[in-house]
């Protein structure tokens, strides 16, 4: 709260208003954890143009749901049938003036209409470096496996945008973490999530300021 002093010496108090509307809203879909999801919001919470507005899962299990009432955003579970579907998903999206979707672990492919709703303003993290180990199957665990199975030198993080097909879509940011002989899957889990951690709030914000 600030005073503002007046001529007449009276004090007129002005209350520095909570943020009450976001310009720019975006919506996290999300189907496990949501470590993700819960740094996106964080690092939003004290913008005056952008936030994360809604909270979108499949998985009525999904650890994301205690995070979004932890932090005081309205969430809401579907069914696959409804995703695959889409307009029920693009309904509650209009309802809640939705401008941008981002991925967060989100393990469904996005249906066509979805897609179409928004050109160029989905986003997604993939977990390793894109074309390498992408595609459908390739998510979480599965892809820390492949990249230690390949003895690959190097793995690291794809921000791309979502078309139709599974991490196809135009790739906008890449950040490596190297691999060595003794790492394990979970290792380069640990040192993937680093970079997501550090990178994605970042990348997602110059994106959609754009
Ligand atoms: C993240 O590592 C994300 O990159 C990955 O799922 C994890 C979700 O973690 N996404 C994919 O594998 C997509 N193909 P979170 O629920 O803690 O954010």
């Amino acid at each position: 709260m600030h005073s503002i002093p007046t001529t007449n010496g009276l004090l007129i108090y002005t209350f520095t208003a909570k943020k009450k509307h976001i310009m720019i809203k975006i919506a996290v879909w999300a189907s496990g954890s949501g470590s993700n999801a819960e740094n996106i919001a964080n690092y939003f919470a004290d913008s005056e143009d952008v936030g994360v507005a809604y909270i979108l899962t499949n998985n009525p299990k999904a650890g994301v749901i205690e995070r979004a009432q932890r932090l005081g955003i309205p969430h809401q579970v579907f069914t696959n049938t409804q995703f695959r579907e889409g307009t029920p998903v693009l309904n509650a999206m209009e309802r809640a003036g939705i401008d941008w979707v981002v991925l967060g672990g989100f393990m469904r492919l996005v249906p066509a209409n979805v897609v179409a709703a928004f050109p160029g303003k989905i986003i997604n993290i993939h977990p390793a470096l894109l074309p390498r180990q992408g595609g459908k199957g390739m998510y979480g665990h599965h892809v820390h496996e492949a990249v230690v199975a390949a003895r690959d030198s190097e793995s690291g993080i794809t921000i791309h945008e979502v078309n139709e097909v599974y991490d196809e879509g135009q790739i906008l940011f890449q950040a490596s973490c190297p691999v060595t002989p003794e790492d394990t899957p979970q290792t380069v889990e640990a040192k993937v999530r680093a970079l997501e951690q550090q990178y994605y709030p970042e990348v997602v914000a110059s994106v959609v300021r754009k």
